[in-house]
């Protein structure tokens, strides 16, 4: 498990499953990353309408290939360089993140892009790079401060996704998180903004690709218990994807468990550890 799965064949086009994840930043070394996914392992046994995953640093993977193996959580980097080999110093690519068995690669994400200038094109030749070693690659998508109405904020994430050059978008993830919501101190987007850049972005995936409704769209920026089920439930919406909130591995496994994949209830939590 771990890939974007699809939904039952009878209720009509094929949809992806629920996909709940987080990228956990530059925290968690090796032996915390263990002590967490090894908690959330725990707490997530009986999940599997969800896909979930987990990104770790670097140094983490391999401690997360470990303790992952045989479970429903997938495993990610949260970035790569576009090339396959060469000589780049601190850079990781994509054929060692294969080996350490990612499934997903998150690429262009709102902090790469403040903090070292990438750029649209980079991103695509990352997103290229991921897919060419059988990963599926988290794009991020969104505008980096707010303006005035979604109307006005979205050209700048057209551009992003008219940049995806090449890239089969039928075998990537799309996760909208406005960088204004993004971070300590920032507040989530509302639904009806999400909505609304998430309704825009499926309009242009109906352009660019045979079966739009296949390409998981994931939302994120500050996303908390309180404010997970209602995000998760916009049209267009097929999970969620969590920051500093999930840093904790009983709060994330709570945040898992608010969104029904069915629209029902939400699943009560099975225990505290
Ligand atoms: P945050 O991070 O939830 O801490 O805002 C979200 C993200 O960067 O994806």
């Amino acid at each position: 498990m771990g890939r974007a799965e699809t939904g039952p064949a009878e209720r009509g086009p094929a949809r992806p499953q629920p996909l709940i994840g987080t990228n956990v930043k530059m925290t968690l070394t090796p032996s915390e990353a263990t002590a967490y996914l090894a908690t959330l392992r725990d707490l997530t046994a009986d999940v599997e309408d969800r896909t979930l995953f987990v990104m770790p640093p670097f140094p983490a993977i391999q401690a997360a290939a470990t303790a992952l193996a045989g479970s429903h959580i997938a495993w990610g980097a949260q970035d790569v360089h576009p090339d396959d080999r060469g000589a780049h110093t601190g850079d990781v690519s994509a054929p060692m993140l294969a080996d350490l068995g990612c499934t997903y690669v998150l690429v262009g994400h709102f902090e790469r892009r403040r903090d070292h200038g990438e750029t649209d094109e980079l991103v695509a030749r990352k997103a290229r790079a991921v897919q060419r070693w059988g990963m599926i690659p988290v794009v991020w998508l969104g505008e980096m401060a707010r303006g005035r109405s979604g109307e006005a904020s979205f050209p700048e994430v057209a551009a992003q996704l008219r940049a995806l050059d090449g890239v089969d978008l039928e075998r990537s993830v799309l996760a909208y998180e406005p960088g204004w919501a993004i971070g300590a101190g920032s507040r989530p987007a509302s639904p009806g903004w999400t909505r609304e850049m998430v309704a825009r972005i499926r309009t242009i995936l109906a352009e660019r690709c045979p079966d739009p409704d296949r390409v998981p769209v994931i939302t994120g920026g500050s996303i908390d218990l309180q404010t997970a089920p209602a995000l998760f439930r916009q049209p267009g919406v097929n999970g969620l994807f969590v920051g500093r909130n999930a840093l904790d591995p009983v709060a994330f496994s709570r945040i898992i468990r608010a969104v029904s994949p069915t629209g029902g209830s939400p699943d009560r939590p099975a225990r505290t550890p």
